[in-house]
């Protein structure tokens, strides 16, 4: 098989603020054809991600920041084109952490097999992939649902919030979901949601939230911070349980923002508070494939994907996050 020449998308400049397509640049590479040991994979989908925004900063954190001038990261499945290595072979589909390019070649130990069973080649980017065990192991670690309990889902309708709905609708619960559009709200709502807030058009976020939840909540699931977290904090029932996931209303912001003003609430209903990286949920990982793809063929499970095309539109998925244009996962399609 011969060298493949790759197109790929690299960072350019570091935003402050909301990133700009000026922080992006489209280079090329060459994947060459492997050698001992080396796999060459032509991708065939990308996710992007939240999270990438943090690695776009040059500072500390639970990842390495992107290198400017150098391809992004993320991950993304791909098909083996050529390989020097006995686990693979042409053919093999495959997942890795080197989207954000058309191909790569790299040591074998980078690349995982997949075996789909007949499910899409994109659910192992979504429902049965990071989101999920994101959704699946945040929210039944820390949140500890029992049936009964109302579950309050920032980022709603989003990757992993769809994910954390359904889930809790599995585990007997009732859900309230915010979402940024009565379209996203009405997506929910036929998953089994039992109501949703809009939190673009709503006045007042804590009353809707006290009004779709007149008991009360159990468990906030928050992948948004702000405003959303003040207002779980404010109706949740004493003892509730905060996954704390995400905080995605914050990743642009260029100073320290006002905390929620009541914090104080967390003595008093004693709740309990508790962040996570989703790698610390990976001794869940076979539980997680073995539930969650058994839901997903008892169709107690569904899922939605915002597709763009052609890696020149990479930078415009990734974007469309903080503006909310995607329902369900956000993915770049690309062999
Ligand atoms: N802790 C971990 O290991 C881990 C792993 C994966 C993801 N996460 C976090 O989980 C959250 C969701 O990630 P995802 O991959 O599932 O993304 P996603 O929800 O599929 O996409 C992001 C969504 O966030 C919403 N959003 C954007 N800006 C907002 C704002 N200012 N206020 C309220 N909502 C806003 C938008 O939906 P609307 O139309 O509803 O606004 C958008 O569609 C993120 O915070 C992410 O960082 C954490």
């Amino acid at each position: 098989m011969p060298d493949i020449v790759s197109k790929e998308i690299r960072l350019k400049s570091r935003p402050s603020g909301m990133p700009t397509h000026d922080n992006f640049e489209l280079g090329t590479a060459i994947a060459a054809e492997a050698t001992k040991g080396m796999v060459q994979v032509k991708n065939l989908y990308m996710s992007v991600d939240p999270y990438m925004r943090g690695r776009m900063n040059d500072v500390k954190s639970y990842v390495p920041p992107f290198a400017l001038g150098e391809a992004l990261q993320g991950h993304a499945v791909g098909e083996v084109v050529s390989s020097g290595d006995d686990g693979f072979k042409a053919g093999d589909i495959v997942l890795h952490m080197m989207g954000w390019r058309e191909a790569i070649t790299g040591p074998a130990a980078m690349f995982t097999k997949i075996d789909a069973h007949g499910l899409p080649l994109t659910a192992f980017l979504g429902p049965l992939g990071m989101p999920g065990l994101t959704a699946y192991g945040g929210f039944l670690d820390i949140g500890k649902p029992k049936a009964g309990e109302t579950v309050f889902v920032s980022g709603a309708a989003g990757a992993v919030g769809s994910m954390v709905c359904q889930i809790a609708k599995i585990k007997g619960c009732a859900v309230v979901g915010s979402v940024g559009s009565d379209e996203k709200g009405e997506w929910l709502k036929s998953l089994g949601v039992d109501a949703y807030i809009n939190y673009k058009t709503t006045k007042d976020l804590t009353q809707s939230l006290k009004d779709a939840a007149p008991k009360g909540i159990d468990i906030y699931f928050d992948n948004v911070g702000g405003s959303h977290l003040e207002a779980a904090l404010e109706v949740a029932n004493g003892g509730a349980r905060f996954a704390e996931c995400g905080m995605i209303s914050r990743y642009n912001e260029t100073g320290q923002s006002d905390g929620p003003k009541n914090l104080i609430y967390i003595v008093g209903k004693s709740l309990t508070l508790k962040g996570f990286i989703v790698v610390q949920y990976q001794h869940m990982q076979n539980q997680f494939i073995a539930d969650v793809g058994g839901w997903i063929r008892e169709g107690k499970i569904k899922w939605e994907e915002t597709v763009k095309e052609g890696i020149e539109n990479a930078p415009d998925a990734f974007l469309g996050l903080f503006t909310g244009a995607n329902m369900g996962k956000m993915l770049v399609k690309l062999g």
